[in-house]
């Protein structure tokens, strides 16, 4: 009925949903399909629902009370757990800092120590050149083989992972150290190295480095999450549920020399940030932190949510940060600019993802198994075939034509 013009799915429902508030309702819940055409992982799927609120007049301690009710009601009476009263909060700062991960699993230790400071000096280029020097001390790991040392070096070195190689420190139970680098340190300095990632005797310690903090300190939760897993420590019937708050706004992307929402583009900066926000300087913009929360389940991240932005002005140097033109803005989103200037009350909301929910819930890690003709990691619903080629009578009818395809 439209030619030449397309809807696009709706990845959620936010605009929508903010719309409803400055219309004036109070309160708007809802299940919803979304759709999304992004990499597909376990816990991912291109066609997915939410359990998607939006609330006026509040503040972000009114959405995490509310919601935090609504979990723990559902873990009560679906699988007669009580979780923590009130849940643990974590600023996103320290679960990079301690877990190298924005959705740690809290259901055991073994979080990162930095440990730049106290390596530097004795010659040892890799950890001298390095900006950033972390460590993990993996539990009874001080009677790993070679053999089995190696192994964990080669799995870190893996794309997946990416590190450069891997430095250990075991603690024997006897008092003696052996390391990877005792070239380079006396044993009592490679004591004081273990003292500091607070490994205990029986212990080793798993070091990495490189020159990018966040980087290495990902990597290093890579491995704290595998190790944990090797360990027997990633029980899935122990629930340790927990909120991430204090993100950053924007995330720079150094491939496309931009900044990026972290959450989403209607997210709003903290109201003390609003000087840093409005600064044109780069690093100014890194620190502005951001009315955003998530709740994380043992790893995974089950919800999130934001304060939203809900004045025109902010909203407009939100898109100018995202370098999007005031016309493209206008374009694609004058309804919302435009919706703002009547009066929006301050506002904001959170999506729980269903699918995950109900996976976790049942221990697993997959939400294929709880959605029926789910899509297989190609994207591809095998049962009917599709996506798959229509024929010319069909193109007409759309008024589209298909290039050819580029050779592989
Ligand atoms: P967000 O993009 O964080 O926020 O999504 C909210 C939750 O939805 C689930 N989810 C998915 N589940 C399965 N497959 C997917 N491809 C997928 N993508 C997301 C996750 C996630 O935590 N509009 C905002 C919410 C808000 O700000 O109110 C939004 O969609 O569990």
């Amino acid at each position: 009925m439209n030619p030449g013009q397309f809807y696009a799915l709706p990845q959620s429902p936010q605009t929508f949903k903010q719309l409803l508030m400055v219309a004036g309702y109070d309160r708007y819940f809802q299940i919803v399909r979304c759709f999304r055409d992004e990499d597909l992982r376990a816990d991912r799927q291109p066609e997915f629902t939410q359990i998607d609120c939006e609330m006026s007049f509040v503040e972000q301690e009114d959405v995490l009370n509310m919601f935090e009710g609504m979990m723990r009601t559902l873990f009560k009476n679906v699988l007669g757990v009580e979780v923590a009263d009130p849940l643990p909060r974590m600023s996103w700062y320290d679960a990079m800092d301690n877990y190298g991960s924005d959705k740690p699993d809290i259901r055991f230790g073994m979080t990162i120590h930095e440990i730049t400071g106290n390596v530097k000096g004795n010659g040892f280029s890799v950890l001298d050149d390095a900006a950033y020097v972390g460590a993990i001390a993996v539990p009874g790991g001080a009677e790993y083989t070679r053999k089995q040392i190696d192994e964990i070096t080669e799995w870190v070195k893996r794309p997946q992972v990416g590190a450069k190689g891997l430095i250990y420190i075991k603690l024997n139970t006897d008092g003696t150290v052996k390391s990877s680098i005792d070239k380079f340190y006396t044993p009592d300095q490679l004591k004081v190295i273990a003292e500091a990632v607070e490994a205990k005797a029986g212990d080793i310690v798993l070091v990495m480095s490189g020159p990018e903090k966040r980087k290495v300190q990902t990597m290093l939760g890579v491995l704290r999450l595998e190790m944990a897993g090797r360990l027997g420590l990633r029980d899935p019937k122990v629930f340790a549920p927990l909120w991430i708050v204090d993100f950053p706004l924007l995330e720079w992307s150094e491939e496309d020399g931009r900044f990026y929402a972290m959450h989403h583009p209607f997210t709003s900066p903290k109201p003390e940030h609003m000087d840093l926000f409005n600064s044109d300087r780069k690093e100014d913009l890194e620190r502005v932190c951001a009315n955003a929360y998530d709740f994380v389940l043992n790893g995974n991240e089950l919800g999130g949510g934001s304060i939203r932005i809900h004045n025109a002005d902010v909203q407009k140097r939100m898109f100018e940060v995202l370098g999007i033109g005031p016309e493209e803005a206008e374009y694609k989103f004058g309804f919302i600019i435009h919706a703002f200037q009547y009066g929006a009350p301050p506002h904001g909301g959170l999506a729980f993802g269903f699918d995950r929910v109900c996976s976790l819930f049942a221990g697993k890690e997959s939400i294929r198994d709880f959605i029926a003709f789910p899509k297989n990691n190609q994207g591809r619903d095998v049962m009917i075939d599709s996506p798959s080629l229509i024929d010319q009578v069909q193109l007409d009818e759309l008024f589209l034509d298909i290039r050819p395809l580029p050779e592989k």
